[in-house]
């Protein structure tokens, strides 16, 4: 596997999981013919099964896993390995290490040039255990424009340099809205992207507005990234940037060599 990206944010509810199923999607569309993957690692409310509109994994005749495949995507979610949709899981440390290893090492993911992995909001043991096991080429860090979900992410900016990931760039999302006569309304605030972007020196890759139809696209399963809205073109443009960013490198081929 080659690329794996993760996207994160100090904090819950601002579009991570979106941002995740759209980025993907939106790669699998683009002219090089990109191999991608999707990984859900939210361990808390794993939600890309619902975005990508359905699917499963199926036992593999080697005894591997095969993944879910929809919109020209493979990908996998910690809910297909749950009993139970509203099952409580408490998970500790080793459970983190297990599930995330057994993702990446029993799934056959064949040839991958980017995988995308959601992660739970936070700078908890998930996306600790995650830097620690993957070779992760980077991340996107997701913000609203209010300063209260800048400080969060702040504070994942942090904890992904001391861990070593690279930050590839800012997505700033439910920036402003636009009404039926066309004018905006700024929600939640304006200008924290930017701010942020420029106080640590990362690239704001894209600003996707509040749009009611990205909640009703992601509640349908069909991603916005699919859609010809200027939306969609905003994801689809995320995903230029984010190719822009991640030249080839020389790194080994194969899909067990994820794991340090
Ligand atoms: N730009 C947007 N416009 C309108 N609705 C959006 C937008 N982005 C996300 N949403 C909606 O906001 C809700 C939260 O989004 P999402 O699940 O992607 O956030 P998250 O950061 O992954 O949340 P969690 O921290 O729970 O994992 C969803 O209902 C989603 O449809
Ligand atoms: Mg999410």
């Amino acid at each position: 596997m080659n690329n794996i990206i993760a996207v994160a944010s100090g904090k819950g509810g601002v579009g991570k999981s979106t941002v995740a199923v759209n980025l993907a999607v939106a790669l699998a569309q683009r002219p090089e013919r990109l191999r991608v993957a999707l990984v859900d690692v939210d361990f808390y409310g794993p939600s890309v099964p619902v975005l990508m509109g359905g699917g499963g994994i199926s036992p593999s005749p080697s005894g591997g896993i095969i993944p879910a495949s929809r919109h020209g995507v493979k990908y996998v979610s910690i809910a297909f390995f749950l009993k139970n949709d509203d099952d409580p899981v408490i998970w500790r440390g080793p459970m983190f290490t297990k599930a995330i290893t057994q993702l990446f090492q029993e799934v056959e993911w064949g040839e991958i040039d980017y995988c995308i992995v959601d992660l739970p909001p936070g700078t908890g043991d998930a996306q600790l255990s995650l830097a620690q096991l993957v070779k992760l080429r980077g991340a996107l860090l997701v913000t609203t424009p209010q300063k209260v979900a800048v400080s969060d992410v702040q504070r994942a900016l942090n904890m992904l340099r001391k861990v070593d990931v690279p930050v590839l760039g800012l997505v700033e999302n439910m920036a402003g809205f636009s009404d039926a006569q066309g004018k905006e309304h700024l929600i939640f605030g304006a200008g924290g992207g930017a701010a942020l972007a420029a106080k640590y020196h990362v690239p704001l890759l894209a600003s996707i507005p509040l749009e009611m139809q990205i909640s009703a696209d992601g509640d349908n399963g069909v991603p916005t990234a699919l859609s010809p809205r200027p939306t969609g073109e905003l994801f689809r443009s995320l995903a230029a940037s984010v190719v822009a960013l991640t030249p080839a490198q020389h790194a080994a081929k194969g899909s067990l060599n994820v794991i340090k």
